[in-house]
């Protein structure tokens, strides 16, 4: 694949569907009663590895594309998988499901790929062990592989020392199987699909500032789900309409869910045409089109609450200041360092590559933007969203982008290419 810099961009498009929806609606949808019905889903390899799960502990689910009909087996319908559970490369499917294989009575293994085996898993083992649950970091190290379940779990409020939603979501599932309120504080609030999506199954959970907490053993109900266009995938496109010549884009149908939507108010402050258009509830959560056209942005601060809302986005982000005039300063981001690549170190390698002041900083960047870039081979580090930011970098930079393996499109948005190339 490569990219070169294009004269104009200008179409409607849509987003393959919400990562984080996708995953919960097949999470959930497995230990509830009934069927549940998901269009729209994100057929890409993470969520692939979740429906891989369930159907390895007994769940019927049958997938063509987008659309996926899960037969939910209840709260305690699982049964002990014959292998190990496989996540792959996914962060999301490990901590959601390791809250739920704590909770069974039965004990099971996750593993992932090389990426995952260095990802963090102590803030969910932290957690889960203050429940009575028993799990293990099997080379001790403090990442997967995990061993976990065959014990009952109480109910605690946990006062978690990062904003993420993935631990949050693990320590509210995992209280889904104890008896008794199960309460989680973060620091700042993250990502809150697990909040709206479960009280639709029918959990008692409930949301108070900083705190969510959920009633233990509850019924939940099979529901339909239509999941909205994932906005970090919208991310990609909003960053090439404001930064490309003669930009006019048109994208339909996405998750705008204030927990998810900084990259519109960063997109504002930086001097962005970004609005939204139709703006709507669907299946729980606010969907809206975004429209964006070629603006002069002008860099900003991004640091604080407002992370959390664009932590997925911030590879993006940072190539939008590169091409903005002065100074962009990321702060308060140190998670970067523990996605599916350490984002700090991975964007800054590849944005000076490209020509771009950039410094790498320990909870951040600082991006003195306006240089023009040039092309060059992007190292990806199999990490599918700096593929993708360094994708839209191309089209506004001299000469020929391309990708050491640009493959790793696929956790997150298979036909992110084809997509791009239809609209210049
Ligand atoms: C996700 C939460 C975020 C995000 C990830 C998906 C989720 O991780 O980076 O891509 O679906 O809950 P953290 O909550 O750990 O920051």
């Amino acid at each position: 694949m490569v990219i070169t810099k294009v004269k104009n961009l200008k179409g409607e498009i849509t987003v393959p569907g919400d990562k984080s929806i996708s995953h919960r609606g097949v999470m959930f949808g497995a230990i509830s009663d009934g069927v549940t019905e998901l269009t729209g889903f994100l057929d890409g390899a993470d969520c692939r590895s979740t429906i891989g799960c369930f159907r390895a502990m007994g769940i019927d689910i049958n997938q063509e594309g987008s659309h996926v009909v899960i037969h939910g087996k209840g709260l305690h319908g699982l049964k002990k998988p014959e292998s190990i559970l496989d996540v792959g490369n996914s962060g999301t499917t490990t901590r959601l499901i390791s809250g739920i294989l704590s909770g069974q009575s039965f004990i099971s293994t996750l593993d992932g790929d090389d990426s995952i085996r260095k990802r963090p898993m102590g803030r969910i083992i932290t957690p889960l062990s203050q429940m009575g649950a028993y799990i293990k970091s099997i080379k001790d190290n403090g990442c997967a592989p995990l061993e976990m379940g065959g014990s009952s779990l109480n109910a605690i409020h946990y006062d978690s020392p990062v904003a993420s939603a993935q631990v949050k979501s693990c320590v509210l599932l995992a209280g889904l199987y104890a008896d008794g309120i199960t309460s989680v504080t973060e620091p700042v609030i993250s990502r809150n699909h697990t909040e709206l999506m479960l009280s639709g199954f029918g959990a008692n959970i409930t949301s108070e500032k900083l705190t969510a907490s959920i009633v233990g053993q509850p019924k939940l109900y099979g529901q339909k789900i239509a999941v909205p266009g994932d906005i970090s995938s919208a991310a990609y496109f909003i960053a090439a309409g404001l930064i490309c010549d003669n930009a006019d884009l048109l994208i339909k149908n996405v998750n705008t869910n204030p927990t998810r939507a900084g990259i519109i108010e960063v997109a504002k402050a930086m001097g962005g045409k970004i609005e939204l258009l139709n703006e709507r509830i669907v299946s729980g959560e606010p969907v809206a089109d975004i429209h964006v056209c070629t603006s002069s942005l002008h860099g900003c601060e991004i640091s604080g609450d407002i992370i959390p809302t664009l932590i997925d986005e911030l590879p993006v982000i940072a190539v939008m200041a590169a091409a903005a005039d002065g100074t962009t300063t990321i702060k308060d981001a140190a998670e970067l360092k523990v996605k599916e690549s350490d984002r700090i170190a991975t964007v800054t390698e590849n944005l000076k590559n490209m020509g771009c002041d950039i410094t790498a900083t320990d909870d951040g960047m600082i991006i003195n933007g306006g240089n023009p870039l040039h092309g060059t081979k992007i190292k990806t580090y199999l990490d599918h969203r700096i593929a993708m930011s360094f994708a839209i970098a191309g089209l506004i930079a001299d000469g020929e982008t391309s990708f050491d393996d640009e493959k790793c499109c696929v956790i997150s948005y298979p036909n992110f290419f084809e997509t791009l190339k239809a609209l210049s």
